[in-house]
């Protein structure tokens, strides 16, 4: 259950200066930071890291807000979606991001909650995306636009195996012991 997960603090929130307010919210609520580092992405990396099964994903969240919002359009959902990770990868390589792994139990899970879901617009107060933005997934795009959403986190478990192998060597994780591992694992007499 002990699980790692990979936070990108995007272009958005390093430029914001908000790169120690967010990393606060994971380390107090016990998370432990395993590896980190200052990245400028690159064209191949962020293709890497925002394939292309993304697409129709990404061209659903959009006509969702299309239809919300009584946006006209005639592009089908593979267009949308098209533009849509385009976008979203020029945004990735504005400025250099930090690159987190992070470790704890069920941690994507955890990671997840805490960053709210895809739009700030819809991201509960309390979230990070909710707190720091107000944007629409549908307003961004009608400047063809990646949504500034801060944050990025693997989607689950498996999503976050891989993105840790793109983003991190081995040599750049570690092990150590955190005061928080007496009250989450219960091995008090193991550090
Ligand atoms: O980041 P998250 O896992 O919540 O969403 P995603 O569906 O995996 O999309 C990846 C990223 O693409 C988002 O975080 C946004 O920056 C961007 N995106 C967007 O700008 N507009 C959309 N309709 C969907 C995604
Ligand atoms: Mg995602």
């Amino acid at each position: 259950m002990i699980e790692q997960t990979l936070v990108l603090l995007k272009p958005d929130a390093v430029q914001r200066g908000l790169v120690g307010e967010i990393l606060s919210r994971f380390e107090r609520v016990g998370l432990k930071i395993v590896g980190m580092k200052l990245v400028q992405v690159d064209a191949e990396l962020a293709k890497k890291h925002y394939p292309d099964a993304l697409i129709p994903i990404v061209g659903g969240k959009t006509k969702k807000d299309w239809d919300a919002y009584g946006i006209k359009y005639t592009e089908s959902v593979e267009d949308i979606g098209k533009m849509i990770i385009n976008a979203t990868r020029k945004f990735i390589q504005q400025g250099p991001v930090i690159a987190v792994v992070l470790e704890g139990l069920h941690a994507p899970e955890i990671v997840r909650k805490l960053v709210g879901t895809t739009g700030p617009k819809d991201s509960p107060p309390g979230t990070i995306r909710g707190d720091f933005a107000h944007l629409s997934l549908g307003y961004a795009s009608t400047q063809k636009k990646g949504a500034a959403n801060l944050i990025h986190a693997s989607g689950n478990s498996e999503e976050a195996k891989k993105e840790i192998e793109l983003w991190f060597k081995k040599s750049e994780l570690f092990k150590y012991p955190s005061v928080h591992d007496v009250h989450v694992l219960y091995a008090p007499y193991d550090l």
